[in-house]
C-alpha cells in the first residue's frame, strides 16, 4: 500500500518519449515547440512518485522511482528513466534544477540514507552519541550563551542585511534555529533550517511559537540526505569544533554547497587556524604525573609499573583544551586557511600543515598551541570570530598538542615540521606532529587523538 507523500517538490520540464531504436540511432534532443510541463515529485516510503502534467492538468507519465528504477543523467540537465521497453526523458530547464531534482530523487529513494557521504564516512555508534548531545536542550543553551560566539554570528548576519534581505538561506546544523531567527531578522525571505538531532522537534517550536512557520522551515535530518525544494541564496552554519576541524562538521558544512546558487554566499566564509611553539614545564609535568600513578610497584600489593608506558603515551595522546597566558608563546604564528567558498569536502579528509617557526626566545619547547578564527565576508562588512588567547574565552577555549619529548631551541634558531590531521569515522582526527631544530637536527613529535581531549580548566561547560 502506498504511504502519504511525505514532501511534494515541483519542477518544470520537457518530456521525450524514445524508443530502443531511437536510442539505438541517437538522441536528438532538442524539442523546441514542446511547451514547459509540470513534474511533481512525490516523496513516499517506498521512492519518488513522479508524475508529470500538461498545461491542461492531464497526467501524461506517472512512473515510481525506487532503488530498482535504471535511469542515467544525459548531458547536463536532462534525465533518461528506462522502464521495461519503454524509455522516458525528462529534460529540465537548467542544471541545477537538475542537480536539486537528483539529489532529491536519491533523498526519496532512500538511497542517501544508506550510502551518504555522512554515513560513508561515521560508524553509527559514534553518530548516535554525537546526535544524542546535540538533542539536549541543555547542550544547545551552553552554545548560545557563549556570548563572543552568539553575539558575533548576530552581528555579522545584520550588519550584513543586504546580504540577506528577500533572500532564500539555509540554516545548516540548526539546533535551536537561533541562526535562522537572526537570517529572518535581516530580512531573509524563507529559511530552511536543518538538523539532524532531536532538538530538531524544539526548534520547530520555537519557530511556531515566534510565529515564523511562513518563513522558517525545519527539516529534520541530515544535510548529506534531506532534499531543499529549492537552492539557496547564502549558507549560514556553526560548523567549527575544538581545534576547528573536530566533529567533521565542516564537511557537512561544505557539502550543503550543493544547494547554493553559484556565486552564493558562506556564513562564515573562512577560517584561519593559527599555531605556534610554546613553554609550559608545570602542563608537561602534570601529564607525567598523571602517568606516573602507574608507576607505583606496590598499590594494594599489585605492581603496576609495567602499564605505566601505556599511560604515559595515553595521556601524551589526548590534546589539551584550556587556555594559557601568551607569554608562553615562543614564535610567531603559522596560519593555515581554510577557504568555505573554494574546499571540498575531501579535502578535509587529510590537511598537511607544514610550519616553520622563527624562534623569539630560548627555552624548552613543550609542544604546539593551536587556535582559530572564523571570517563572515559580507557585502556591507567582514566580521571576524576569534578563538585566539589573546581575545575574550569562547567555549573552543585554545587546544595545545604536547610533544613526548620537549626540544631544546635557542633564539634565532628555526624549528619546522609538520601538523597531519587524518580524519576518522569517529567523526574527528588523528594528529601527527613532526619538529625539528634545523640548527641542531634535535627532533620529537607525537601522535594525538582529536576524539578523546584533557578538559583541564573547566571555567564552564565545555560543548563540543
Ligand atoms: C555547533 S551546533 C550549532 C547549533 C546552532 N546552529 C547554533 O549556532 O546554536 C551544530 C548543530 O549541527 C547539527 N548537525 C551536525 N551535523 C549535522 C548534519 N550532518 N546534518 C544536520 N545537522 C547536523 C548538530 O546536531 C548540532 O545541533
Amino acid at each position: 500500500m502506498a504511504t502519504p507523500p511525505r514532501q511534494v517538490l515541483q519542477y518544470s520540464v520537457k518530456l521525450l518519449f524514445l524508443s530502443e531504436e531511437q536510442l539505438r540511432e541517437g538522441l536528438h534532443l532538442s524539442h523546441p515547440n514542446q511547451k514547459a510541463l509540470r513534474l511533481d515529485v512525490h516523496a513516499r516510503e517506498e521512492g519518488a512518485e513522479m508524475a508529470v502534467t500538461d498545461v491542461d492538468g492531464v497526467c501524461v507519465f506517472k512512473c515510481l522511482v525506487n532503488k530498482d528504477t535504471e535511469y542515467c543523467r544525459v548531458g547536463k540537465e536532462s534525465i533518461l528513466i528506462t522502464l521495461g521497453y519503454n524509455n522516458a526523458l525528462l529534460q529540465f530547464t537548467s542544471h541545477s534544477e537538475y542537480n536539486m531534482f537528483s539529489n532529491a530523487l536519491n533523498s526519496c529513494r532512500n538511497i542517501n540514507k544508506e550510502h551518504s557521504v555522512f554515513s560513508q564516512r561515521t560508524e553509527d555508534s559514534s553518530a548516535a552519541q554525537y546526535f544524542q548531545f546535540y538533542g539536549c536542550l541543555s547542550q544547545q543553551q551552553n552554545m548560545m550563551q557563549d556570548f563572543v560566539r552568539t553575539a558575533t554570528y548576530h552581528r555579522a548576519i545584520l550588519q550584513n542585511h543586504t546580504d540577506f534581505k528577500d533572500k532564500v538561506v539555509l540554516d545548516v546544523g540548526c539546533g535551536s534555529g537561533i541562526l535562522s531567527f537572526f537570517a529572518v531578522q535581516a530580512g531573509a525571505r524563507k529559511v530552511y533550517a536543518v538538523e539532524a538531532s532531536s532538538v530538531a522537534k524544539y526548534a520547530k517550536i520555537l519557530v511556531q511559537s515566534n510565529n515564523l512557520a511562513d518563513k522558517i522551515s525545519v527539516l529534520s535530518g541530515k544535510i548529506e540526505e534531506i532534499a531543499l525544494p529549492e537552492s539557496v541564496d547564502v549558507i549560514v552554519s556553526e560548523p567549527m569544533g575544538y581545534m576547528l576541524f573536530n566533529e567533521r562538521m565542516l564537511e557537512s558544512y561544505l557539502h550543503s554547497k550543493k544547494w547554493l546558487k553559484s556565486n552564493g554566499m558562506m556564513f562564515p566564509t573562512f577560517s584561519d587556524i593559527h599555531l605556534a611553539p610554546f613553554s609550559d614545564e608545570q602542563l608537561y609535568m602534570e601529564h607525567y604525573s598523571r602517568a606516573n600513578f602507574w608507576y607505583q610497584q606496590c598499590f594494594y600489593g599489585v605492581n603496576l609499573s609495567s602499564l605505566r608506558n601505556a599511560a604515559v603515551d595515553e595521556y601524551f595522546r589526548q590534546p589539551i583544551v584550556d587556555t594559557f597566558d601568551i607569554r608562553i608563546l615562543m614564535a610567531r604564528t603559522v596560519k593555515y586557511t581554510v577557504s568555505f567558498i573554494e574546499a571540498e569536502e575531501e579535502d578535509l579528509h587529510r590537511v598537511e600543515i607544514p610550519f616553520v617557526f622563527q624562534m623569539m626566545q630560548s627555552g624548552l619547547i613543550h609542544g604546539l598551541a593551536f587556535w582559530f578564527d572564523v571570517a563572515f565576508v559580507g557585502s556591507l562588512v567582514t566580521v571576524w570570530l576569534s578563538t585566539a588567547p589573546t581575545e575574550p574565552l569562547t567555549h573552543w577555549y585554545q587546544v595545545r598538542c604536547l610533544f613526548q619529548t620537549p626540544l631544546f631551541a635557542k633564539e634565532g634558531e628555526t624549528l619546522s615540521g609538520e601538523v597531519l590531521f587524518v580524519a576518522n569515522k569517529r567523526q574527528s582526527y588523528d594528529i601527527q606532529i613532526v619538529a625539528i631544530v634545523d640548527e641542531t637536527g634535535f627532533k620529537s613529535g607525537n601522535v594525538l587523538d582529536l576524539k578523546n581531549p584533557f578538559f583541564r580548566k573547566y571555567g564552564r561547560n565545555i560543548t563540543c
